[in-house]
């Protein structure tokens, strides 16, 4: 790992996630996770004061020691019991149905193979547990999606990985999941940064590994 993504990426991930614009969308998704409760890429920790007071229990999963660190200060004022895994999504260290809700903010976009990762949320969740997700991609503009296609090989490489074109609803419908509520729209800032697409999705039965194929939807 290079300079630039050990000392000076997690500091410019935890400002930039820190920004005041993000925090209504965090507050209206992830108060709504109950129980034992998976978050996908938890970086620097921004989501731990928004779980209420039905959590039970939070598995905190990252790829990034330097982001979990961090994570790891704000964990100590949590009412529920943390525990981290510092692995990518693409191979989750839980057994198969053991949470009851997973949860993923501005992750989905940087996740190197998120398809593989969002088969692992639905292995690991129980039946008919929730996907809860605030995440930034394609755009149905077109002037705008040119934009997202142009800058996505520079932006990705300075931002840690951060797509800024995946077809989010696609991936997450390719994967699986059933739909349950999904808000779309652009926040405040540059366009090709701030569409979003919240909302939850339910990991129905079966369990996902019993023949279902790769979606192919573009990634
Ligand atoms: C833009 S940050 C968002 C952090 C946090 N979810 C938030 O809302 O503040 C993207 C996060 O994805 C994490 N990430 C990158 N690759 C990942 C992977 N393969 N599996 C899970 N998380 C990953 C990064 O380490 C980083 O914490």
């Amino acid at each position: 790992m290079g300079f630039y993504s050990k000392y000076v990426l997690p500091t410019l991930t935890d400002l930039a996630m820190r920004s005041h614009t993000l925090r209504p969308e965090r507050a209206r998704w992830v108060s709504l996770a109950k129980g034992a409760v998976l978050e996908i890429g938890v970086g620097s920790g921004l989501n731990l004061p928004m779980y209420g007071r039905d959590v039970r229990k939070l598995y905190a999963l990252d790829p990034s020691e330097e982001l979990l660190q961090i994570a790891r200060s704000r964990a100590a004022r949590a009412a529920f019991s943390v525990e981290f895994l510092c692995r990518p999504a693409e191979a989750i260290p839980l057994a198969h149905g053991s949470v009851d809700d997973v949860v993923t903010t501005w992750t989905l976009c940087t996740i190197p193979d998120p398809v593989a990762a969002l088969q692992e949320m639905r292995r690991v969740l129980r039946p008919e547990g929730r996907l809860i997700f605030v995440e930034h991609g394609r755009s149905p503009d077109l002037a705008v999606v040119r934009w997202q296609d142009r800058l996505t090989p520079l932006w990705r490489r300075v931002a840690g990985g951060c797509h800024l074109n995946r077809p989010m609803r696609v991936l997450i419908e390719e994967s699986g999941f059933r739909l349950e509520r999904i808000d779309t729209g652009y926040m405040k800032g540059p366009k090709p940064m701030t569409f979003l697409y919240e909302g939850s999705a339910q990991a129905p039965r079966p369990a996902p590994s019993q023949g279902r194929s790769r979606p192919t939807a573009g990634r």
